[in-house]
């Protein structure tokens, strides 16, 4: 998987790319069925996504492959590119093609997206798609706390829930602009569906009786949970907690299969398994409860424990993936879109399934529940005697049995593999670059081109997400942030025979440069996603795909070493995801005013690779970049 947000391996199929037809009653992923209100009008006032130009995009590709392939590979590149785009060749062909299909869809590229990045991707969405959210350490340290506090997080996401429901969420901007809202409506009540060769996400928000519950799960046991009563009252802080603790009475230990632990299977292997799972009639229904849920609630047993300046790095670990079988990676079911999670010891958090969203509408969700949980429990609770809530039941018969213990291997091995370091970098924040006139993000970018460089002494295909919500159901493109800018820079930054002077410049051109390439994603110019339709129209044309396509470069330009993403919040908090490559590293980071969180992951069995050594090698980079601005007087660009 290539970035998160697009950390996805797309591979466009040759055949039949989009060959996985919904059955009926499947919702959309990228839906456009709500219809009322001010939602539906705020969405149609927002622009379509526009096909860039090809001999832009072509220009601006070459320009991208320039810090990445060697010299003799771009030449030949340039020669494929320039017969891709010559008058009445196969590239004007297809970006007709193109043009033709935003002409009569919403969004040309959406739901294509979502199926390549997503829904066909196989491999398992545990640390390979979903992201894991850590939020600071609460204040509880035993079960009464964890209850107390899992209950009112509850009401705080109904809260955010009869927002949604109200369709009163307030808009969102991005440089002035209205974005699109479509994803906040996508990620209760959802679930992603195992399938052969292509998964499926169902929103239940949407059906003629959405879900009024939601589904718990401790000691790998799941529980249906009514959060409503009677007259549609959401049930208060002090009910949910009387409920929760029932159902941690009638699940005291772990001696259940961690059924839960299947969802963390590569997709066809869980395909199949599901098949078998849901073949029993019992087994299906309880299945059917979970998928249907507002969202799951993970009430964990006891995490790893580590020394208190590896607490945050650990709480990643147990929001990625649970920390393996003998933790908390059964205590979890990885398709549902949202499953907030609430340790024993003040750790809490979430994991989300990345198909119908991007981190920003989840973060935002955070901050809600966040702010929520400091107002004090107003609502007195009414003496109506509660149902018990639903313990789920599943037939474990040998086969089920054994694929449940292929899954906990499978996880184990890649509980085992992935390193994760979460860093709060506590010298400064957004105020430095904004302080010198530079856009804090990209400042923050390049220093990680140059904690990569110092590390490997050679500049990678860099991924960044960019937003493409100021377009009607915009998901997102790519920040190409190694640029010839960025390489120049790297490369003079511990040049002893270059002035400071000079540094700078180079520090202030390759910021502007990625600044500028950030403007031309968000305005919807970027390359990738451009290349990614001309690609798609090819196979659906069942054209045989252009040989810009099959060249060494391209497979370079899509090796993501470093896939990376800014998931801003309110909250304290710190997003973290998987690598996309197996020699490569995930980067995500929220910059705050006066700090910057990190969360760097890589896979230990690759010997190139150290998540440890890299974010000690940005916090040393953030530091650098900073004395250097400090000490040189800014020459004129
Ligand atoms: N001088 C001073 N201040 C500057 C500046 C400059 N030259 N350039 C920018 N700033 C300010 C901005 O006004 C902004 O101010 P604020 O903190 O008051 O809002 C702040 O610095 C941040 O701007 P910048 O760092 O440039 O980033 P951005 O907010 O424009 O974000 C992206 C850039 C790419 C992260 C954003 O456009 C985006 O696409 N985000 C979504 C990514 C996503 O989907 N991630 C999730 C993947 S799961």
């Amino acid at each position: 998987m290539w970035g998160i947000c697009t950390r996805t391996m797309v591979k466009v199929r040759t055949s039949n790319p989009c060959g996985f037809v919904k059955p009926c009653h499947l919702v959309k992923p990228v839906s456009t069925t709500r219809i009322t209100g001010r939602y539906l009008s705020h969405q149609k006032g927002l622009p379509s996504l526009p096909v860039p130009p090809l001999k832009q995009t072509c220009e601006r590709y070459l320009a991208a492959l320039e810090p990445i392939v060697d010299v003799e590979e771009l030449k030949h590149t340039k020669e494929l590119v320039r017969d891709f785009q010559t008058a009445g060749g196969v590239g004007e062909r297809l970006q007709r093609s193109l043009e033709k299909r935003a002409q009569h869809t919403e969004n040309w590229l959406s739901e294509w997206w979502v199926q390549v990045a997503y829904l066909q991707y196989r491999m398992p969405v545990v640390v390979h798609s979903n992201p894991g959210l850590i939020l600071p350490r609460m204040n509880f340290r035993d079960k009464h706390g964890q209850l107390r506090f899992a209950a009112k997080l509850i009401a705080a996401v109904l809260d955010f829930k009869t927002m949604t429901d109200n369709e009163a969420l307030p808009v969102e901007y991005l440089g002035g602009r209205p974005l699109c809202m479509n994803q906040y409506y996508e990620v209760l009540s959802s679930c992603r569906v195992p399938g052969q060769k292509s998964d499926s996400v169902v929103n239940h928000a949407k059906s003629s009786r959405p879900p009024s519950y939601i589904a718990v799960v401790h000691n790998f046991e799941f529980f249906k949970l009514d959060v409503y009563n009677r007259d549609g009252s959401a049930l208060t802080v002090d009910q949910l907690y009387a409920q929760l603790e029932r159902i941690c009475s009638s699940s005291v230990q772990r001696n259940t299969e961690p059924v839960g632990i299947l969802t963390s299977q590569n997709r066809d292997s869980w395909a199949r398994a599901y098949a078998n799972l849901t073949r029993d009639q019992t087994n299906k229904e309880s299945v059917q409860v979970i998928q249907r849920s507002v969202f799951l609630l993970c009430l964990d047993g006891a995490a790893p424990r580590g020394a208190a300046e590896m607490y945050r790095s650990i709480a990643a670990i147990q929001m990625l993936h649970g920390g393996g079988c003998q933790w908390n990676s059964g205590n979890r079911w990885f398709d549902k879109t949202l499953q907030f999670i609430v340790g024993e010891d003040g750790t809490c958090g979430a994991n989300y399934e990345h198909a119908p969203a991007e981190g920003p509408p989840i973060v935002t969700l955070l901050d809600h529940v966040v702010e929520y949980m400091r107002k004090p429990d107003m609502a007195p609770s009414p003496t109506v005697p509660l149902s018990m809530p639903q313990k789920l039941q599943f037939k474990i018969t040998p086969e089920i049995k054994k694929d449940i213990e292929e899954a906990k291997n499978k996880m184990d091995t890649l509980a085992q593999d992935l390193d994760m370091r979460v860093v709060i970098f506590d010298h400064f924040g957004k105020n430095i670059p904004k302080a010198h006139n530079m856009s804090p993000d990209a400042f923050i970018q390049m220093t990680l081109q140059l904690a990569f460089y110092r590390i490997h002494h050679f500049c990678c295909s860099t991924y960044e997400s960019a937003s493409l919500r100021m377009f009607r159901l915009g998901r997102t493109d790519t920040i190409r942030s190694a640029s010839s800018a960025s390489a120049a820079f790297v490369k003079a930054f511990d040049d002893p025979c270059k002035q400071n002077t000079e540094k700078v410049d180079l520090m202030l051109k390759a910021v502007n440069a990625h600044r500028s390439y950030t403007n031309m994603a968000v305005s919807g110019q970027a390359v990738d996603r451009h290349l990614l339709g001309l690609k798609m129209v090819a196979a659906e044309e069942k054209l045989s795909l252009p040989e810009v396509f099959t060249d060494s470069s391209y497979a370079k330009a899509m090796h993501y070493q470093l896939s990376t993403s800014q998931v801003p919040s309110k909250t304290d908090c710190v997003m973290c995801f998987g690598p996309v490559v197996s020699n490569g590293y995930g980067v995500c980071y929220n910059p705050m005013d006066d700090h910057i969180n990190f969360a760097v992951s890589s896979f230990n069995t690759c010997g190139e690779t150290d998540a440890g050594r890299l974010a000690q090698a940005i916090e040393k980079t953030l530091l650098d970049m900073k004395t250097l601005l400090e000490q040189s007087p800014r020459s004129k660009l």
